[in-house]
Order: structure tokens, then C-alpha cells, then sequence
């Protein structure tokens, strides 16, 4: 029997990697997605019929468990804005990383007698209930947070930072302390120990950084996989932990290149506490405004016209009128592109997944190097809701917060005009020269209705 089991994990294994691999372009992710669930599914049901002392006859509990279990996470899933999917990712990251912890406990309970003679397997236990616990409250707390149900400096304290040490340090005493007197008391202040470091830890990390501590969170939850599964020498369990650990490790890091940041300073939190560091001075300066009629004239005489999406695309939910000048202007013989940097939005893909809901060939997609290779032979590009990431500090302002981040070069188009509603910051909280600039124009108000008017007198011109 024990070779058919070996099969199904295999098999899942291998799903769970094509997975991956699906997801590593927008054509296939849908397809990773649904490949790596299949897998999953085997991999549960092959676990559900392994064969195993099982005295409470307890799966009426667990099949009922699955069912509710799969019915919120389907209704959650198919509910949840795009706009809140990083609330979505770190709620599922904490349920994870919650498990985790609960299987610790409970084995914890059953080996409590011969716990410290267990060795290496108490040492699992206890690793697997720290970092269990620290990725359930930390992604509880990230997901508060981002859902603007608790601001930032309702949950920072004087000297933070200092605080999380002595936490950290604290907790280790404690887990150390319940391997050799594994009491009842001692694994429940282990526990709560790490709960409240996993909260504290995430507390001073600014709102708008939770992205890459979701996906730093992630990468935890995948270890606390990972070692459960060698509770019950599981190799799916450790397989599927470890992918998941690698995968939110690379993506974390990647995030913080991205932005020309360490992971350090994402995690002390001093970017978004201090309000982003220094702002251009730029008093004194106009810009240009122009209406959504001055707009059309432009495009209607470009032949060549880059959208670059950001956050504020998002927030209006832009998309679908961006696709209606797209097709319109195409119609006319104007080539439409569009430049997707790799951090603009709100986590990862954020762009990519926001066109694809209307359907925007991916053909049209460029990335950040060739979209600069682009602009020189642009006419217009329009800069919609989009802020940091095309702000030329990056490239020219050592003081800003922003400089060595890599930016798309929009102020190289013949004309560049920026849809926002205010001259307020972006996410860095740093002014952006690129609106002072002669050939910027400035569209203010909310995107969607600028495009919308836009695609009016579009039609009225033509
Ligand atoms: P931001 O710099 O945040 O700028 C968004 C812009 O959208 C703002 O200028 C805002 O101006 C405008 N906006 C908001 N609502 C709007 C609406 N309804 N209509 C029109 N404009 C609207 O966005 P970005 O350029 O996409 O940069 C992303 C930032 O997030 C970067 O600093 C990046 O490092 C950071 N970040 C990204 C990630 C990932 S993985 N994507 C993760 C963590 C942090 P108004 O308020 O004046 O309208």
C-alpha cells in the first residue's frame, strides 16, 4: 500500500512545482494555479486515507472541517477586491502559520511525559510552534493593518525596536526553558510569548510596507510547514514548507531590490515612520494642467502612446477605461503599450493582474527595461495614478529616500501627461519633479473619470 501513497505525493510534488513554474508568467499563472491546487488536493486526500492509529474515528471532524473550511475560503476568494488582496493573502498566511502552531501544541501534549528525552524531536516541536505562531499573529496584525482597522502608531511603543530584542531574546529563554521542565504552564507562556512577538515584531513596520513582510511572513509559514512535516515525516508536508519558504524568500527579496531597499530597514521601519525622507523642494514651481479635451488632441495626433499604470489605477479601478481608449486608439493606427514596473501598485503583479481583468493582451505588457527602451519614440505617455515609480529623484537626487530605485524614464517621452487627483505624495511621501517638468502636463482629478471624459472627446474628434 505504502508505495501508492509515495505515488500520490510524488504526484503532487511534481504539480506543486509545475505550479510554480506556471506562475512565474501572467499567460500560465492561472493554469500554475489550478495545477498546484490539483496537486494539494491529492496530496490531503492521500494523507486522509494513510494509514494510521486512529482510535477517535475522528473523520466526521475533519471532512465537516474541510467543507467549511473550502466554502469561506471559495466565498472569500471570489469576493475579495483586488485592492484587498494582500489582506486576503496575509489572513490565509496566518491560518497557515496558525496550523502549524496547533500541531506543535498537540504534539507537544502527547509526547509531554518523555518531551525532553525526545531530543531532536522536542527541538522540532518547540521550533515549529514559535514560528507557527509568530507568522498567526504577525499576519493577523499585517492584516489589520492594511485593512485600516489599526493605524500604525496605535500599536508602536516608545523604543520599539529595543523591545522586540529583549522579546526576542525572552522568547528563546522561555522555549529553552520548556525543552528541559516541559510543563503545561511553560508551553503556554512559550506560547504566548511568540504570539506576542510575532505581533510586535510587525507593529512598527509601516502600513504600506506590509507587501514584503506578508511575503517575508509567507516564506515563515513555510518553514513552519516545512518542520511539522517532519513531525509526522510527511514529504509532502516538508516538500510543499520548503517551496513555500524558498518562494517567499526569493519574492521578498526581490521586493525590497525592486525598491532599493534592505529588508532591515523594511522591518526597523523607519521609511514610512519618518515619512520618507527628503522631500524636493519645489515651491515656486507651476505645472501645467491640462483638461481631458487638451488630452485627447494629443493622443489623437500621437502614433505612439505608453500607459504606465501605478497604485492610483487601482484605487480608481481605471482599467476598464483605460482599455476603451486603448481599442479605440489602436482602431486609429496608434500603437498603445504599456509600462509595468515591477513595484508599482500594492504588491506583486499588482499591474499585471489589474489588466488582465479586462482582458489587456499581454503582448502589450512591457517590463521596466524595455519600457525605458521605449519612451525616446513615444509621443504620449500617461502616467495613470502612478507616482514613485516614475519619479526621476531615483535617478538624479541622492537625498531622496527614492534614489537608486529604478524608475520608468517617462520625462524621455515627447510629452507625458500625469493623472492624479491632488499634488499630494505618493506612497514614499516625496515630492516628484517630474510634474514641474516643461513637457508634463497634469490631469487632475479621479482617473477613471479623466479617461472616461478623455474617450468622449476622443469620439467628438473623430
Ligand atoms: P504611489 O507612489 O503610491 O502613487 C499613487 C498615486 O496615485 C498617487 O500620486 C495618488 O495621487 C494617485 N491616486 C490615488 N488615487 C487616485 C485616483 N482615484 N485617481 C487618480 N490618481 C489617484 O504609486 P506607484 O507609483 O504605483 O508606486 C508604488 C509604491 O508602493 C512604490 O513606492 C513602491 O515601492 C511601494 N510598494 C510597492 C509594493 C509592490 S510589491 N507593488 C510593495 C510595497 C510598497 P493623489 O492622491 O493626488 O490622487
Amino acid at each position: 500500500m505504502e508505495i501508492y501513497f509515495q505515488l500520490a505525493y510524488l504526484i503532487g510534488a511534481i504539480l506543486f512545482i509545475l505550479g510554480l513554474r506556471g506562475l512565474s508568467d501572467p499567460k500560465t499563472a492561472r493554469r500554475g494555479n489550478i495545477l498546484a491546487a490539483i496537486g494539494m488536493g491529492i496530496a490531503v486526500i492521500a494523507s486522509l486515507f494513510y494509514p494510521i492509529d486512529n482510535p477517535n474515528n475522528n473523520y466526521m471532524w475533519i471532512v465537516g472541517s474541510i467543507l467549511i473550511g473550502s466554502v469561506i475560503g471559495w466565498i472569500s476568494a471570489a469576493r475579495v477586491q483586488m485592492t484587498a488582496m494582500p489582506q486576503l493573502v496575509s489572513i490565509f498566511n496566518g491560518l497557515g502559520g496558525g496550523s502549524a502552531m496547533m500541531l506543535a501544541l498537540i504534539e507537544f501534549l502527547k509526547i509531554k511525559s518523555t518531551f525532553s528525552a525526545n531530543g531532536l524531536l522536542g527541538v522540532i516541536i518547540l521550533f515549529t510552534l514559535l514560528v507557527g505562531s509568530i507568522s498567526f499573529s504577525g499576519s493577523i496584525l499585517a492584516y489589520l493593518k492594511l485593512d485600516g482597522r489599526v493605524k500604525d502608531k496605535h500599536v508602536v511603543l516608545p523604543q520599539h525596536q529595543i523591545i522586540n530584542i529583549v522579546l526576542m531574546v525572552g522568547t528563546f529563554a522561555m522555549l529553552i526553558y520548556t525543552f528541559f521542565n516541559p510543563t503545561s504552564l511553560n508551553i503556554g507562556l512559550s506560547l504566548a510569548l511568540s504570539l506576542i512577538y510575532g505581533w510586535s515584531f510587525v507593529a512598527p513596520i509601516g502600513g504600506a510596507d506590509m507587501p514584503v513582510v506578508i511575503s517575508l511572513l509567507n516564506s515563515i509559514t513555510g518553514i513552519s510547514a516545512a518542520t511539522a512535516g517532519f513531525l509526522y515525516d510527511n514529504q509532502i508536508m516538508i516538500l510543499g514548507g520548503i517551496l513555500v519558504g524558498a518562494a517567499g524568500t526569493i519574492l521578498t527579496v526581490l521586493m525590497c531590490d525592486a525598491m532599493n531597499r534592505s529588508l532591515l530597514n523594511v522591518i526597523i521601519g523607519g521609511f514610512t515612520a519618518t515619512g520618507g525622507g527628503a522631500a524636493t523642494d519645489d515651491s515656486g514651481k507651476t505645472v501645467t494642467s491640462v483638461n481631458p479635451m487638451d488630452a485627447a488632441i494629443l493622443l489623437n495626433y500621437a502614433e505612439k502612446v505608453m500607459m504606465v499604470p501605478g497604485y492610483g489605477m487601482a484605487v480608481a479601478q481605471a482599467q476598464k477605461q483605460a482599455k476603451e481608449i486603448d481599442e479605440f486608439l489602436t482602431k486609429q493606427g496608434i500603437e498603445v503599450i504599456y509600462g509595468i514596473h515591477p513595484v508599482a501598485g500594492r504588491m506583486p503583479g499588482h499591474m499585471n493582474v489589474l489588466l488582465a481583468e479586462v482582458d489587456i493582451s499581454y503582448d502589450k505588457l512591457l517590463d521596466l527595461d524595455d519600457s525605458n527602451s521605449n519612451i525616446s519614440d513615444t509621443d504620449v505617455v500617461l502616467v495613470v495614478g502612478a507616482n514613485d515609480v516614475v519619479n526621476p529623484s531615483a535617478e538624479d537626487d541622492k537625498s531622496s529616500s527614492l534614489y537608486g530605485m529604478p524608475v520608468i524614464k517617462v520625462w524621455d517621452a515627447r510629452q507625458t501627461i500625469v493623472f492624479k487627483r491632488s499634488m499630494n505624495p505618493g506612497y514614499a511621501g516625496v515630492q516628484n519633479p517630474l510634474f514641474f517638468k516643461e513637457k508634463t502636463k497634469m490631469l487632475f482629478g479621479d482617473a477613471a473619470d479623466s479617461l472616461k471624459k478623455i474617450m468622449e472627446e476622443l469620439k467628438s474628434l473623430n
